[in-house]
């Protein structure tokens, strides 16, 4: 069986078995939920992967691959409310199904769940790997805000929202590489810094995937709201590039969309407009040079090709999932 499938059996159980007190049963209900509502585990993966990849068993780095993954559901139940979202993983999310009080406090406690699951590491390398987790979750939470900040801002540039995806997002799915890399034994300081490009460039494009997928995903099988960041009116980069290409026809008319219109309506004309402009092919192009990069970043560390194979296999499947 590949390492991968291990992995992912190996994570779901631990996950389940994860031993949260009762009660407060407003505070762990809501954890208990939210964490088997399933998730395609693929930042706890990585951290296995990553250990894999410099020849120790990825079972080593299991804690901190669940501190990761804890870690990104709390910024999921906190990323709900902020968004105003109704469905995360084809469920009722959290806020919406207890209250927003709740989703909030449950999400701390997730938090520091991840860090007592960090902290089982050996006093080796716990030093670094608290360095890099507690560095990325500040990261997060800036990336977060500017997320929140550039819904009401109307002069941001591309470059301006490639690196709000690169701390909201990217910087996890390089850290949790780079955790793995550090329990796995990594030394070579290059090595390190390409794996956790190697993870931020693959984060910028599954970022832009999942952005693209927001808006055309089928709804059957995306498991949130489609077209929530149309709604929001989120600085994504299909409108950003829509901005970039349009006459000053079409600039009103997104503005128009983006000032008076909501609902499906609104939805709908987003999609006419980026349609007309053919922004869906220019991100997908965007898309495609990052995860060139991240290739190039594999090829940059001395390991044996053959235990690259499976993170290279992950990474491609990241850029076509479907939910
Ligand atoms: C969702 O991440 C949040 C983003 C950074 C886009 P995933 O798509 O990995 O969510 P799950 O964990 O599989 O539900
Ligand atoms: C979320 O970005 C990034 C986080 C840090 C949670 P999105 O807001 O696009 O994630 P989804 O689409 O809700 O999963
Ligand atoms: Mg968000
Ligand atoms: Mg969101
Ligand atoms: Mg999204």
């Amino acid at each position: 069986m590949p390492h991968i499938q291990e992995y992912q059996q190996l994570l779901e159980k631990r996950i389940q078995k994860l031993e949260l007190p009762k009660e407060p049963k407003n505070l762990y209900d809501p954890l208990r939920y939210f964490l088997t509502l399933g998730g395609k585990r693929t930042r706890p993966c990585l951290t296995m992967l990553g250990c894999h990849l410099f020849g120790a068993p990825g079972i080593k780095a299991v804690n901190a691959a669940l501190a990761v993954e804890l870690f990104h559901n709390f910024t999921l139940i906190h990323d709900d409310i902020m968004d105003d979202a109704p469905l995360r993983r084809g469920k009722t999310t959290v806020h919406e199904k207890w209250d927003r009080d709740i989703a909030i406090l449950s999400g701390d406690v997730l938090f520091v769940e991840a860090y007592s699951l960090l902290a089982k590491h050996d006093t080796v390398v716990l030093p670094k790997l608290l360095n890099v987790f507690t560095r990325t979750a500040r990261e997060v939470c800036e990336g977060q805000q500017m997320d929140m900040d550039y819904e009401s801002m109307d002069n941001i540039k591309i470059d301006d929202y490639i690196e709000m995806i690169r701390l909201k997002t990217s910087v996890l799915l390089g850290a949790a590489l780079e955790m793995g890399a550090l329990i796995g034994g990594a030394e070579d300081e290059k090595d390190i810094r390409s794996i956790y490009n190697f993870g931020v460039n693959v984060g910028l494009a599954f970022q832009m995937h999942d952005d693209i997928l927001d808006l055309y995903a089928d709804p059957e099988k995306f498991g949130k709201q489609v077209g929530g960041d149309i709604l929001s009116n989120k600085k994504t980069y299909l409108l950003l590039k829509a901005y970039e290409m349009a006459d000053d026809n079409t600039k009103s008319k997104l503005d128009d969309m983006l000032m008076n219109q909501n609902g499906q309506e609104k939805v709908d004309n987003a999609k006419t407009i980026f349609e007309q402009l053919g922004v869906r092919q220019k991100a997908e192009e965007q898309k495609e040079i990052f995860y060139q990069k991240a290739i190039l970043n594999m090829k940059e560390i001395n390991v044996p090709e053959e235990n690259k194979r499976e993170l290279l296999d992950l990474a491609k499947y990241l850029m076509s999932r479907d939910h």
